[in-house]
């Protein structure tokens, strides 16, 4: 008994349509059978984003009012909903069920700062007489939709990252069509579910769960205006080589690390990074993967995250004392079991977890990694984090930006100087004082640079990619 419906539908066109059962999505604790999703094929696809193209101009046309109405009835019907939304993401994700009614709050404030945003978007008024053959012109802009957009969202958010990209389409008035991740498609579909209710125009939006070797037509389609991916860096770069004339938005991963500093509040900073390393089973592309300590503090901090996450509660993501469930499959717990081992073998210290039982990969720390370790410099994306000390705040900057990847770090600090030269120094999206990296909150832009991405998402920002600046210019002749 999961809770679940037997089967759950696909979205083409704004409408609920079942063409089959093909997609089996699994209780990612048991492994068995939770429920059945239709999957759209090539054509389905097709005439989803046929759809997505005519309905752009009805879709462009809608008053800010409306637009805002859609996404307020969105927050009433999440905030109706919530309990079936968390347990949803507690089967189909293996979330720990304090984890998943997290996210559904998430998802509420994601919708509710769309809302207020949809009736903010301005634009400019500019004089433009800055030299004399410019006398008597003036300048204004605004912004406009871009068009029928591609959302491709992950398995590790299903409810908040697909809302990241429908909101805001939704707040500037852009049709859209997505893929939801294969393995987590449930929450997308009833997030479509909910749309289905409004009065949308025509072919708004398309949510179809589909094969990704099937779904070519979400990167490559020239009639898609924009392409927003959040996922794997491989997958993410590869889509933007093959998106054509589209721009392209990609939030994907990271090996995100968290200083501390030599006057760090200890209890605090133990407290956090075990938060930031574990919550999720480490699935989150801001999770802790690098812990750097000031050599002064390093053995005391050190032995005290040791016997905090010998403390972790893991199993059955639906019990509420849980706090690791499972990865999303046997496949990926796997691969970083082995990455475990291969640190172990180059001279890494394992200090606590390190075991394995099918998906479920306890809380592990290990020491003396090797700076060449996959476990240091590839995206762990799990239950596994690496400490390691540093003497000088310069040495422990250049051991954040020693990294292929660069979205959010974190530093526990009590001087402001460091404070700011971080700000300054790090090559990353965001830098978060006294707190982990893994800390977001959804109206901040939230991006990366490097390989860690393209463009920012938290609506506002992730607005501004789906609009184009629409200038005007007004001569006034010399007589007026
Ligand atoms: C991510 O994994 O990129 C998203 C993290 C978050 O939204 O908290």
């Amino acid at each position: 008994m999961t809770g679940l419906r037997e089967t759950y539908p696909l979205y083409l066109a704004n409408k609920a349509e079942q063409p089959n059962t093909d997609l089996v999505v699994t209780d990612k604790f048991t492994g068995q059978p939770a429920t059945r999703v239709a999957m759209a094929d090539a054509a389905t696809i097709d005439r989803g984003i046929a759809a997505a193209v005519a309905a752009a101009e009805p879709m462009a046309r809608m008053a800010a009012y409306e637009r805002q109405a859609v996404l307020a009835h969105c927050v009433t019907r999440f905030t109706e909903r919530q309990d079936e939304l968390a347990h949803a993401l507690c089967i189909e994700a293996g979330k720990p069920i304090r984890d998943s009614r997290g996210e559904v709050g998430r998802l509420i404030d994601t919708f509710r700062i769309a809302a207020e945003e949809a009736v903010r978007m301005t634009g400019e008024v500019q004089p433009l007489d800055i030299s004399a053959r410019a006398k008597g012109y003036q300048g204004m802009w605004k912004r406009v939709p871009i068009g029928p957009c591609s959302f491709v969202s992950p398995f590790n958010f299903p409810l908040n990252l697909a809302a990241h990209k429908i909101a805001p389409a939704l707040a500037v008035g852009c049709p859209f069509v997505m893929k939801p991740a294969s393995r987590t498609p449930l929450g997308a579909i009833i997030i479509g579910e909910v749309l289905a209710e409004t009065d949308l125009p025509a072919g708004a939006f398309s949510i179809l769960p589909a094969h990704r070797e099937g779904a070519d037509l979400f990167t490559t389609d020239p009639r898609l205006k924009l392409l927003s991916f959040t996922g794997s860096p491989d997958v993410g770069w590869d889509l933007k080589a093959r998106a054509g004339k589209k721009k392209v938005v990609l939030e994907l991963g990271g090996n995100a690390a968290v200083i501390i500093d030599r006057d760090a509040d200890l209890d605090d900073a133990v407290e956090r990074t075990v938060f930031g390393a574990f919550y999720q089973s480490g699935q989150s592309c801001i999770g802790v993967q690098r812990i750097l300590v000031h050599a002064d503090v390093y053995e005391e901090f050190r032995d005290r995250l040791v016997a905090k996450t010998r403390t972790l509660i893991a199993g059955n993501p639906a019990e509420e004392s849980t706090f690791i469930g499972p990865m999303i499959d046997v496949k990926e717990a796997t691969r970083l079991d082995r990455w475990i081992s291969e640190a172990r073998d180059a001279g890494a210290t394992l200090l606590c977890g390190g075991g394995r039982q099918g998906a479920m990969l306890e809380a592990t720390l290990l020491e003396g990694v090797p700076r060449s370790a996959k476990l240091n410099t590839e995206e762990a994306f799990g239950p596994v984090a690496c400490i390691s000390r540093f003497h000088s705040f310069d040495e422990a900057l250049e051991a954040v930006n020693d990294s292929k990847f660069g979205l959010q770090a974190g530093i526990f600090t009590r001087d402001l100087f460091h404070m700011l030269k971080a700000w300054d120094v790090l090559d990353v999206g965001g830098v978060v004082i006294n707190d982990v990296p893994s800390y977001r909150v959804d109206n901040m832009p939230y991006g990366g640079v490097k390989d860690s991405g393209l463009g920012r998402e938290g609506v506002r920002f992730a607005m501004e990619d789906m609009t184009e600046i629409r200038n005007l210019v007004i001569r006034r002749r010399p007589q007026d």
